[in-house]
């Protein structure tokens, strides 16, 4: 089921800090930020050839990174996009092996424009795991 790992996604309290430190410190390629109110995060993303490391800022109230952010002042990682061939396949094999799907269960557009879905971090060793539509 699993195809490649898209992104690492790290939840930052202050993007234009992480951004300044990603591209000037570390001299990484960084995309432009994207408000994606549905989702409550402002995103940029950084190209780093095999994958892309997305970074998150909270946008707007009750932002679904604004707890994590609490529990982690400083940021930290927040979850892993793997890619699939067919999310709802995915997601259908996935809820039959007990696996929880967050929200509605239907997939939302994500920054990419193409369908992602959210499984639970408790079902995952506690890693918050997102599919994205290949
Ligand atoms: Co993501």
């Amino acid at each position: 089921m699993l195809g490649r790992l898209n992104h690492v996604a790290l939840a930052v309290p202050d993007l234009a800090a992480a951004v300044a430190a990603y591209r000037n410190t570390l001299g990484a390629e960084v995309t432009a930020p994207q408000a994606l109110p549905e989702h409550g995060v402002t995103v940029v993303f950084v190209n780093v050839g095999n994958t892309k490391v997305e970074l998150l800022e909270p946008l707007g109230e009750g932002s679904p990174i604004a707890a994590f952010l609490e529990k982690n002042p400083s940021g930290g990682m927040h979850h892993l996009c793997y890619e699939v061939d067919d999310i709802l396949a995915a997601r259908d094999q996935l809820k039959a092996a007990g696996a929880r799907v967050l929200g509605d269960g239907n997939p939302r557009i994500g920054a990419h424009g193409k369908p992602v879905l959210f499984l639970h971090p408790k079902d995952f060793f506690g890693t918050l795991i997102e599919l994205e539509q290949s």
